[in-house]
């Protein structure tokens, strides 16, 4: 089969052995794969792919089943399938845990399934398991625009909360008609400010937080009592000081989780969840995939120029 391989810090179309389904695993014929910022650090050599994952880049993908591992029960081939990864996807065929497929919500393309797993996946279980975000709190998304931000701006709203996102000017028009309430440019505006001004004083009850240390202190300033942040991202890096005397007057919480590197098991019961919780509100249309563009797989080196550039909104997908 063909994927796309990293060498030398760039991605290659390379003709490569096909993969063998272990126990409890199934083989996915891709008909679209994500792609995620991971995927960029992943090529950049910034990001190892965790022990036992495929060494392509690829975290989701959605496909048909074309064969079954030792052990799988309840699954056939010819089935569609969308998949969470720990890597792979960026390929024609990819081997999946079973605990790991979602099926195609009724009404999408396999195409648009795609766009779904990994962000479904990042933003339930940071905003609703961890978080516990309950309606009629305030959610702050940063980076409303980017595959994640789309998808938590209709996830937080369709949850009845109020939603709040950071983004450049450019991407504020789409991100009203997803829903969100109030959209900051943070190229020229305070979020904290301007949360508190919208919130009457009164801070947002859960953030989302992909940029990390750069961010940190003026979270915790936009916090409301008990408020939650989940630190998903360190686009604006790793290493920060944290005032905990702030965080102590707000009773808050500032956790940072990885889905990749998750065991299998907690995937799968992720997976599960998004599947009875999620899924009825993708196919009733309150949540739906953004997809920017879809490309052939020959040119995953574009799609990571598009990613790197910050000009997509919502998901870029590669078609093998
Ligand atoms: N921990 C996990 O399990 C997990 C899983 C999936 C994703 N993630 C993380 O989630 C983030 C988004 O992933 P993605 O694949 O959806 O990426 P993406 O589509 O490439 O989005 C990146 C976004 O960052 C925004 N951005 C850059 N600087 C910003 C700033 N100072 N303030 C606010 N927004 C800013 C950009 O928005 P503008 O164009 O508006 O600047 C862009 O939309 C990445 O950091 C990724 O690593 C984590």
């Amino acid at each position: 089969m063909h994927a796309i391989v990293v060498e030398d810090k760039q991605l290659v179309l390379r003709e490569v052995p096909d993969p063998t389904p272990g126990p409890g695993e199934v083989v996915v014929d891709v008909a679209a794969a994500g792609v995620n910022r991971a995927d960029v650090s992943q090529r950049q050599g910034l990001y190892r792919p965790p022990p036992g994952a495929a060494e392509y880049p690829g975290l989701e993908c959605a496909g048909v089943i074309s064969a079954l591992g030792p052990g799988v029960t309840g699954r056939q081939v010819g089935e569609q399938v969308a998949c969470l990864l720990a890597g792979g996807g960026y390929a024609e065929r990819v081997a999946v845990p079973v605990g790991q497929l979602l099926p195609v919500p009724t009404g999408l393309s396999l195409q648009e399934a795609a766009a779904l797993p990994e962000v479904a996946c990042t933003v339930w279980s940071n905003v609703v398991d961890h978080d516990c975000l309950r309606k009629g709190e305030t959610l702050l998304v940063h980076g409303g625009g980017s595959g994640i931000g789309t998808f938590a701006v209709q996830l937080g709203k369709a949850l009845g909360a109020t939603v709040v996102v950071t983004a450049r000017a450019t991407k504020h028009d789409r991100l009203r008609a997803l829903g969100a309430d109030l959209v900051i440019d943070y190229t020229t505006d305070d979020f904290v400010l301007a949360t508190r001004d919208f919130t009457a004083g009164a801070g947002v009850d859960v953030i989302l937080d992909i940029i990390g240390a750069k961010y940190l202190a003026d979270n915790i300033e936009a916090l409301a009592p008990n408020g939650r942040i989940s630190v998903i991202g360190l686009q604006g890096g790793r290493k920060a000081e944290l005032d905990l005397a702030l965080l102590l007057n707000r009773r808050g919480s500032v956790s940072a989780t990885s889905l990749r590197a998750r065991p299998r098991a907690e995937k799968a019961r992720i997976v599960a969840a998004v599947q009875r919780e999620v899924w009825p509100l993708v196919e009733a249309g309150a949540v739906k995939p953004v997809v920017h563009t879809a490309l052939p797989l020959a040119d995953a080196p574009e799609a990571h120029l598009l990613m790197e550039s910050s000009d997509h909104f919502g998901k870029i997908l590669l078609l093998p």
